[in-house]
C-alpha cells in the first residue's frame, strides 16, 4: 500500500510526480506529499488525496530537476499533515518516502530519542529516516552507505526513496516485500510502485527486488545488493499502453472495468482455448503437468476477491478433476504451521501479485518444499516471480480499487487449468469437456449481454440504496457468488451485507429478514435450484424483499421474487462469471447513488502491501 515516485533527468520534477501520484491512488489516498530538489530541500505535503494538495500549491515555486511523492495509506499514525510523506530528517537535509511497515521501530525510537533526536510524526518511517541519518553522522559515511548499514537492522517490509539537498540530482532507493519498477529513459530516470507513472515516458523498466538498492541519476542507473556487490539491471519492455490506465469515457475505473469484461475474458482466453481442435494451451501447466496430475492435494491461497475465486475453484477442480482441495486465507495459513506433505500443490491467486500475506504465505509453502502454481494479473508482480509456474490473468490494468474484471479472468483462468488437468487425468468425460470448452467460450458473448442489463440494475439501485442492510445467499458455485456480491456491496457503498449458502440462513441469519432486509438470491438454473427456491419462499414467508438473479426464460423465481435480473443460461461451472456482472453493477450504482467516491473507497487501498 501507498504508491511512490520518483523522478530525476532534465524535465521539472513536479508535473511527471503529480501526475503518477494520481495514477498510484489506488495504492492509497489518505495524504499526499511532493518534495524536491531545487536550490535546496523543499517538502509540501497534506492531508487528503492529490487533487487537494496541488490546489493548496499553486502559487509555490515548485520548480526542482529531481524529487519524490507519495500517496499514503495511513498504517503509523492517523492520516494527517505530519504523518504524511515525505518525512524531513532532523538536520533538514534528507527528505524520504516510504511504503511498507518498519515492525521494530519502537526500539529504534527510544534509541534515537536517548541519542537527542526529537519527532514531529506518529510514524514508522520517520524513525528510519532519523536512525539513517544518526549511522550518516556518526560513522562519517554517504547516504548510501548508511542507507545499507540502516537497512540491516531494519525488521519489516519497505521500498523507500530518499534525496538528498546535498547531493542534488540523486534519488537512492531500496526494497523489501514491496514493489519497485525504475522507468530508464533518455538522461531520466523513473521510479514508481508500478509502471503507470512512468507509461508515457518510456517503455523500458527494471524491477527491483528484494534487498537490492539502486542508486539514480538522470544519466546513470546503478544496482547493488546490500553486500555493495553491484548487479546488472535486468531491463524489460512494457506492453501496457497509457490507454489502458484510463478512464476511456466512463466515469469511474469500475464501470470501466465491468464494461471491459467481455474483453477481458476473451483475452484471457485467447490463444489458450480452441474450442476447434478440443484443446487448452497453458504453458505452465503443460510444462507441470506430472505435478498437478499427480497433487495429493491443491491448496489454493489467496485474500479477498481472489479468495473468492478460489472457493469457486474448490468446487470445479472437486468436480473436474476428483483432487481435494482445501482454500485458506493466506492471512491465517502464513501464521499457522500448516502441514505440507510432498505432492502438494498451492495455487496461489491475485490481482496484483503484491498482496504481503499471499506473498508470504507462499513463501512459507515453498520452503516446506510446495509446488507454487501462481494465478496472477500483474506480469512482472513479486507472487508472480516467487511461484514455480503459473498463468497470468492477462486482464489489463484494474485501477478501480474493487475487484471486478480481474476475478472474472481469474474464473477463466481457474477453469481452464482445473480441465486441462481433468483431461490429462480421465476424470471427464470427453463429452463433457467438448462442451465445458463450448461454454467457456461462449462466456464473453454471454456477459455483454447481461451488460445490457445495466439500466434495469441502475433502477432497482435507486430504489433499494436507502436499505442499510442486505443478505446475500446462493448454493453451490453461487455461494461464492453471494460472498463477493456482500463484499463488493460493503466496499464500494458502506452498506453492511452478508453473504451466506442459502440453506445456512436457516442457521441464524434468518432472524433478521423482515421489510426492512433485502435478500439477493443467485439462483440461475443449476443442480440445487429447486432447493434455493424453496429458501427464498422462507425469506418471502418473513416479509424480506428478494432481488433475484436468474437464468433467462426460467419462470421458477418469478412468484417469489420483488425484483428480477435475467442472465443467459450457462452450465454451473462457467455461471460464476455470468451471474457476478449484476452483482457488480448493483453494488457500482448503489454507490454511485449514495454519492460514494466508488474507485476510492474509504480506508481501502487496491494492492495490501502490509499484514
Ligand atoms: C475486493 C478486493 C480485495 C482484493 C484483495 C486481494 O474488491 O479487491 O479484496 O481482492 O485485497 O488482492 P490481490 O488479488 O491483489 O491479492
Amino acid at each position: 500500500m501507498c504508491g511512490i515516485v520518483g523522478y530525476t533527468g532534465t524535465k521539472q520534477a513536479y508535473p511527471i510526480i503529480i501526475k503518477g501520484l494520481k495514477r498510484l491512488e489506488y495504492r492509497g489516498y489518505d495524504s499526499t506529499g511532493v518534495a524536491l530538489l531545487n536550490s535546496g530541500l523543499k517538502v509540501f505535503k497534506k492531508k487528503g488525496k492529490v487533487a487537494e494538495l496541488e490546489e493548496t500549491l499553486v502559487g509555490e515555486d515548485l520548480h526542482g530537476f529531481a524529487g519524490i511523492g507519495h500517496t499514503r495509506w495511513a498504517t503509523h499514525g492517523e492520516p494527517n499533515d505530519q504523518n504524511a510523506h515525505p518525512h524531513q530528517s532532523s538536520s533538514g537535509k534528507l527528505a524520504m518516502i516510504h511504503n511498507g511497515i518498519i515492525e521494530n521501530y519502537a526500539s529504534l525510537k527510544k534509541e534515537l530519542i536517548s541519542k537527542g533526536y526529537n519527532f514531529t510524526s506518529d510514524t514508522d518511517s520517520e524513525v528510519l529516516l532519523n536512525f539513517i541519518e544518526e549511522i550518516k553522522t556518526k560513522n562519517n559515511c554517504d547516504l548510501e552507505e548508511a542507507i545499507r548499514i540502516a537497512l540491516k537492522r531494519v525488521v519489516g517490509a519497505y521500498v523507500i526513496l530518499l534525496i538528498d539537498e546535498d547531493n542534488p540530482g540523486t534519488i537512492i532507493a531500496a526494497r523489501k516485500g514491496s514493489p519497485l519498477v525504475i522507468g530508464i529513459g533518455k538522461n531520466e530516470h523513473f521510479l514508481g510502485s508500478d509502471a503507470s507513472p512512468m507509461l508515457e515516458y518510456t517503455k523500458e523498466v527494471v524491477y527491483v527486488n528484494d534487498y537490492e538498492l539502486a542508486i539514480v541519476k538522470p544519466n546513470e542507473l546503478i544496482l547493488k545488493n546490500l553486500g555493495n556487490e553491484i548487479l546488472t539491471p535486468f531491463v524489460q519492455k512494457l506492453d501496457i499502453e497509457l490507454a489502458a490506465i484510463e478512464k476511456g469515457g466512463f466515469d469511474y475505473f469500475m464501470l470501466k472495468e465491468i464494461y471491459e469484461q467481455p474483453t477481458t475474458i476473451f483475452d484471457c482466453l485467447r490463444g489458450r482455448l480452441d474450442v476447434e481442435n478440443g484443446t487448452i494451451q497453458m504453458a505452465g501447466v503443460q510444462d507441470n503437468l506430472d505435478k498437478l496430475i499427480n497433487a495429493n492435494r491443491i491448496i489454493i491461497l489467496a485474500c479477498g476477491t481472489s479468495w473468492h475465486a478460489g472457493l469457486i475453484a474448490e468446487y470445479i477442480f472437486e468436480e473436474l478433476c476428483r483432487t481435494s482441495v482445501e482454500v485458506e486465507y493466506a492471512s491465517e495459513f502464513r501464521y499457522r504451521n500448516p502441514i505440507i506433505i510432498p505432492g502438494d500443490v498451492i495455487i496461489a491467486i491475485s490481482q496484483s501479485g503484491e498482496t504481503a500475506d499471499t506473498l508470504v504465505a507462499i513463501e512459507n509453502a515453498k520452503e516446506k518444499g510446495a509446488f507454487i502454481f501462481g494465478i496472477v494479473n500483474v506480469v512482472g508482480s513479486s507472487i508472480a516471480r516467487t511461484s514455480h509456474a503459473g498463468a497470468y490473468t492477462h486482464a489489463g490494468s484494474e485501477i478501480g480499487v474493487a475487484s471486478t474484471k480481474a476475478f472474472t479472468a481469474q474464473l477463466a483462468v481457474l477453469t481452464m487449468v482445473a480441465l486441462k488437468i481433468a483431461k490429462e487425468k480421465n476424470t471427464i468425460s470427453n463429452e463433457r469437456y467438448r462442451s465445458c470448452l463450448n461454454e467457456l467460450n461462449d462466456v464473453p458473448v454471454k456477459v455483454s449481454k447481461i451488460l445490457e442489463s445495466n439500466d434495469l440494475i441502475k433502477s432497482i439501485a435507486e430504489k433499494y440504496k436507502n436499505f442499510t442492510n442486505f443478505l446475500y445467499l446462493g448454493r453451490g458455485y453461487n455461494f461464492p457468488i453471494a460472498l463477493e456480491g456482500a463484499l463488493k456491496l460493503k466496499e464500494i457503498s458502506y452498506i453492511h451485507a452478508s453473504g451466506y449458502p442459502a440453506a445456512e440462513m436457516k442457521h441464524g441469519p434468518i432472524a433478521l429478514v423482515d421489510d426492512s432486509l433485502p435478500v439477493v438470491f443467485i439462483a440461475t438454473k443449476d443442480s440445487n435450484i429447486e432447493k434455493t427456491i424453496s429458501n427464498m419462499q422462507e425469506i418471502k414467508a418473513r416479509k424480506g424483499k428478494i432481488i433475484s438473479i436468474i437464468t433467462e426464460n426460467d419462470e421458477s423465481a418469478i412468484s417469489v421474487s420483488n425484483e428480477l435480473i435475467a442472465v443467459p443460461a450457462a452450465d454451473e461451472i462457467v455461471a460464476p462469471m455470468l451471474n457476478v456482472i449484476p452483482l457488480q453493477l448493483l453494488a457500482y450504482y448503489i454507490g454511485i447513488a449514495k454519492g460514494c467516491d466508488v474507485d476510492k473507497p474509504r480506508n481501502l487501498a487496491k494492492s495490501v502491501t502490509v499484514e
